[in-house]
């Protein structure tokens, strides 16, 4: 079973919506499942808001991956990686949209609406939804983040 046997969550605020809706053109093109967890129209919307039901529907296993999309992509990643068991990569460069799912086993791209174009965005997706996490050397380093959550949900 790969992350891409569930469908994808998609969410964005105002800054992303339009590139939401290029992703989402994009996604139905590849045939690729999706839910959109809004917003749904251009209207003025608080990144948190948006992001906590498309992390909660990764981390509870009803979706294998998320997209999200802000202004610029960091407000979002921001409240994503909040969210326990998140893994969120803001990021407008292939390489490391590959390389986030490979070594660090993100399982959320963050992207800028007002940073990224949409043929770039489509790339970036396309990058990080094709690659797999390489686990091995990689997987002490992952615990490690999970231990650092593990400990400050303690608190
Ligand atoms: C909204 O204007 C903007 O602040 C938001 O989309 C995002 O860029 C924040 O990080």
């Amino acid at each position: 079973m790969t992350k891409l046997d569930k469908p994808i969550a998609l969410a964005a605020d105002h800054g992303g919506f339009a590139l939401k809706e290029a992703i989402k053109a994009h996604l139905q093109e590849k045939g690729l499942e999706f839910v959109d967890f809004g917003t749904t129209d251009g209207a003025a919307c608080d990144y948190p808001d948006v992001a906590l039901p498309a992390c909660n529907a990764v981390v509870e296993g009803r979706c294998g991956l998320a997209l999200l999309f802000c202004g610029t992509g960091v407000g979002i990643s921001m409240a994503a990686n909040k969210v326990r068991g998140i893994r969120a990569c803001c990021c407008s460069d292939v390489f490391s949209a590959e390389f986030t799912r490979r070594h660090n086993d993100a399982n959320a791209l963050c992207m800028g609406g007002r940073v990224v174009g949409a043929g770039l965005a489509c790339s970036l997706a396309d990058a990080f939804l094709s690659a797999e996490y390489e686990g091995g050397r990689h997987d002490a380093r992952v615990a490690k983040l999970t231990a650092i959550e593990n400990q400050q949900a303690a608190l």
